[in-house]
């Protein structure tokens, strides 16, 4: 077990490295964290930043020498490195789960050599391998990078060979991914810590609604029967049985309108999806990766009433509305959270706030009203 007072190492400096910060600080340990970015949200609240590349020799050095165990935000750190540091400290989760992460083509055929149901899907390495994974897949269909791609970006629509060749070319050319596009009824996530003794804790299964591409709505206790619930856990904890993981992971589902529970894809990390549980649950999913890398037991995952959380982007900072934070800190039952970013663009996590609510629905209900007055569409 890694005590209080030790130092963590953490890669990478988003808004998730942030919480993760926080949660650390508040139990006690230090936190040092790497990312190249001068002011990102989690060095503003760090003891220690080291503003260099992910594989800085100097800096890996310093981390493997300075800290009790080491673990990362963001999924595109290169393996290598965490390879290099795994040699010296323990890593938690291991480079082999951020890698397959970081990749979807090693991401879906994972997930398909274990039985683990998907969209259709094919892998393009090259201009030529168009048709053919149009045939296998079928329009419509999403092409994907296979690298690289968070909120949306990174991928295109197909609906016949000539927009898939365009889309091809438009994603620069690079390996991508051709998926089947689902007729969804809903999205789901399930957020899951596992201890290094295998021990695993899911949090209630939570309901996601996205706007170009980025979350814009996360609704917990989800609303889905029974048997979903207990699919897409068990789902996920076969992923994370299966990877060897030590951590806390996230995995996004889609209920296809014909009644299909697919996996989309997982993050080896704390999940925007999770947001709701630093104010509605026992143990939040930061807490939890500052216990799963310590060697800490897992905390309560239990949630009382429900949670439904909204996301403030860029766009909001645009429209200057110095009255929003007024009308969010108004709002019984709102809990309020900024990442510290200077800069606001379009599109960009900005923050979120939590509406609690003694259901779902009054939590929802709540969530929308509050969008409604922001005057986000
Ligand atoms: N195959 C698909 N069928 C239908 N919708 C999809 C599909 N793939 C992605 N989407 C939509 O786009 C969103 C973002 O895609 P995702 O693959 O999760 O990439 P990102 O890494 O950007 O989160 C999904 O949450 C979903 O709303
Ligand atoms: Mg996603």
């Amino acid at each position: 077990m890694i005590l209080p007072g030790a130092t963590l190492g953490l890669l990478g400096g988003g808004q998730l490295g942030r919480m993760f910060v926080f949660a650390a600080r508040s139990m006690g340990y230090r936190v040092i964290v790497l990312d190249p970015e001068a002011d990102c949200p989690a060095a503003q609240v760090a003891d220690r930043h080291l503003a260099a590349a992910y594989d800085d020799e100097h800096a890996m050095e310093l981390l493997a020498r300075e800290c009790a165990a080491v673990t990362t935000e963001f999924e595109n750190v290169p393996a290598a490195s965490l390879e290099y540091l795994a040699a010296r400290v323990p890593v938690r989760p291991g480079a082999n789960a951020v890698a397959i992460a970081q990749d979807r083509a090693l991401e879906k055929t994972f997930l398909r050599e274990h039985g683990l149901a998907t969209a259709r899907f094919a892998i393009v390495d090259d201009a030529e391998a168009i048709a053919s994974a149009l045939r296998e897949v079928g329009a419509p269909a999403l092409l994907k990078t296979t690298r690289l791609g968070y909120d949306g970006k990174g991928q295109a629509r197909v609906d016949d060979l000539d927009s898939a060749q365009r889309a091809f070319a438009a994603l620069g050319g690079v390996r991508c991914v051709l998926e089947e596009r689902v007729a969804l009824q809903r999205e789901i996530s399930v957020v899951l810590g596992r201890g290094a003794d295998g021990e695993v804790r899911c949090y209630p299964v939570t309901e996601n609604w996205h706007r170009d591409g980025i979350l814009d709505i996360s609704l917990a206790p989800a609303r889905v029967a029974e048997e979903t619930r207990t699919h897409a856990m068990s789902m996920a904890t076969a992923i994370a049985a299966k990877l060897d993981y030590c951590g806390v992971l996230a995995v996004e589902f889609f209920v296809s309108s014909d009644g299909r529970l697919l996996v989309n894809e997982f993050a080896p990390r704390p999940h925007n999806s999770g947001h709701w549980t630093l104010d509605a649950a026992i143990t939040s999913q930061f807490e939890q990766q500052v216990r799963a890398l310590c060697g800490l037991p897992l905390g309560d995952t239990r949630v009382f009433g429900g949670a439904a959380m909204l996301n403030l982007l860029g766009d909001l900072w645009h429209g200057a509305q110095a009255s929003a934070w007024e009308n969010i800190l108004r709002q019984p039952g709102a809990k309020l959270h900024l990442y510290g970013k200077q800069e606001a663009r379009v599109g960009r996590k900005m923050g979120h706030v939590t509406c609690l609510g003694e259901t779902p629905e009054l939590a929802l209900e709540s969530a929308l009203r509050l969008k409604g007055e922001l005057g986000i569409s």
